[in-house]
């Protein structure tokens, strides 16, 4: 059975960093691990939203022309997400043909169920959100002595704008807004549900779906309208149908889980199935939803100088590395910290020195035959923890699992063992459970670390087919003997 797992798709305007990596890792573990667990056939979609106005200010501030910005930065998401181990299935690009022919065709369905009504607009706009907001979502502050609206919601400066467009009624959706929502939809975090659930409690004011052509030229035209372009968030939202084949048959449909920044919950979990009812569609199944990185305490801002790029930090880290930091250091309900200090402690500590030097000491001794001893508890403790989707719970277990090997192996000092030749049977049954630990950590890290945990197995001597989630459920039934391959799994970081 199909699995299908989105991430938001990732403006244009400027490069990927650690937030957005961390987006899609999450994502791609989530994705991994329901092919793992339960042998689902899971998808992944992705990719870039690139119209609006945003994208088109910064194409206009690096001068160049908005397709060519779009064309670079779209790759670099692309390049990062591959070089972080992200396996997707559909990379849209809202500048793709198919998707401008899904966004048009989803327009003329909702217009001919009467949900395009003629409007205007009159109020404030926030350019970084790309969203209308109301009188009560806008405060005033004072920035470099003036005086400047902004989003309360954001923080960001927001314009005025009075336009002509099209509007969606949203105040139409309340009901059945409300039903979804409360019998259907599972929000993780459960604090996000709550948020959301309360959103639906207030005034739902019609959404604009459209901006005049003489205010923005970026995007996708109406159909049947040259003076208009769909609005940039109705426009993203139906990447996901895209990546599923819209207006075709449907491959995949409704996605089993969207995975979204926490500032981002009102587009998907309000606008999105609104629109996706309209529209005669099943909204999405569950939506988790993650908090946000921090960089050394501080909020990551260009004007700070302090965003961590995805290049810099897979450079560093390696592929691996970062996925392990940002899911064992990540917690989908509040903000996480980076620091680059923590971050070379964590991996060096638990990667190099907790599972690597494991690894290390088996290979030391050079062989191990009989692997007698599971770590049976781990599976489960850590299936539970990933079920919710809470990927450093189920790495805590592992490392506790790992860290308690350890001490066993240096207790036991199978480096002495091995030469007292009477003690040959302690020897073996101290690597076995050993070199057990580490088969059933290798199986259970996949998801999270998929490629230092193939090496992993791969020098344990562990066969392709036997590394699925049911085996780590058992003790291995035959005789282990360490396969090629270094034994570093993780060089240190200094
Ligand atoms: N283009 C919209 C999404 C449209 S989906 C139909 C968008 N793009 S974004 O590039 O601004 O953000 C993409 C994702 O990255 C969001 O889930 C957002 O929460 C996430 N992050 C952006 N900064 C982040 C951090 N500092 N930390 C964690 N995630 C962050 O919104």
């Amino acid at each position: 059975m199909k699995y299908f797992v989105t991430t938001p798709i990732f403006y244009v305007n400027a490069a990927p960093h650690l937030g957005h990596v961390y987006s899609a890792v999450l994502a791609d573990a989530a994705a991994r691990y329901a092919a793992l667990r339960r042998g689902r056939d899971a998808l992944l979609s992705t990719g870039t939203d690139e119209h609006g106005q945003k994208v088109r200010q910064a194409a206009a501030a690096a001068g160049l022309p908005p397709a060519t910005l779009c064309q670079r930065v779209s790759l670099q998401f692309r390049r990062a997400f591959e070089a972080a181990d992200v396996q997707y299935a559909r990379y849209v690009r809202t500048t793709d043909p198919d998707h401008a022919h899904a966004v048009q065709h989803f327009w003329r369905l909702l217009d001919s169920r009467g949900y395009i009504q003629k409007g205007s607009y009159t109020g404030w706009y926030s350019v970084p959100d790309e969203s209308f907001l109301t009188p009560s979502q806008v405060t005033e502050e004072v920035r470099d002595g003036k005086k400047v609206a902004i989003s309360s919601e954001s923080g960001h400066v927001v314009t005025w704008a009075e336009e002509e467009n099209y509007v969606f009624p949203m105040s139409r959706m309340r009901d059945d807004l409300r039903h979804w929502v409360r019998n259907h939809l599972d929000v993780r975090p459960a604090k996000f549900g709550r948020l959301l659930e309360s959103w639906l409690e207030a005034d739902l004011p019609d959404l604009s779906v459209s901006r005049p052509v003489s205010r923005l030229d970026w995007g996708v035209p109406v159909p049947g309208d040259d003076q208009q372009v769909v609005y940039v968030w109705l426009d993203a939202l139906v990447n996901y149908l895209t990546a599923s084949g819209y207006p075709g048959q449907l491959e995949r449909w409704p996605p089993d889980c969207q995975v979204i920044g926490k500032d981002i919950l009102k587009f998907h979990g309000v606008y999105w199935p609104a629109l996706l009812l309209a529209a005669g569609l099943a909204p999405p199944r569950l939506l988790l939803c993650h908090s946000h990185w921090t960089v050394d305490g501080v909020k990551m801002s260009k004007s700070l100088g302090n965003v961590v790029s995805a290049d810099e930090a897979l450079r560093t880290y390696t592929a691996d590395g970062l996925r392990y930091f940002l899911l064992r250091e990540g917690v989908p309900h509040s903000d996480g910290n980076f620091s680059r200090k923590k971050a070379a402690n964590l991996l060096n500590a638990e990667l190099a020195d907790t599972l690597g030097n494991l690894l290390g000491r088996c290979a030391a001794a050079a062989v191990a035959d009989l692997l007698l001893q599971t770590v049976a508890s781990l599976p489960a403790a850590v299936g539970e923890a990933y079920d919710e989707f809470c990927f450093y719970r189920g790495l805590e277990a592992v490392q506790a699992a790992l860290r308690s090997a350890n001490q066993f192996v240096q207790l036991k000092e199978p480096w002495v063992l091995r030469k007292q030749p009477e003690r040959e049977a302690e020897l073996h049954s101290c690597l076995a459970v050993a070199m057990e630990t580490l088969r059933v950590a290798g199986i259970l890290l996949q998801p999270v670390v998929p490629s230092l945990a193939g090496r992993l197995l791969d020098k344990l001597g562990v066969r392709p087919e036997a590394r699925g989630w049911r085996h780590a459920e058992r003790p291995c039934p035959e005789g282990g003997q360490l396969g090629h391959g270094s034994a570093v799994l993780f060089q240190k970081l200094r």
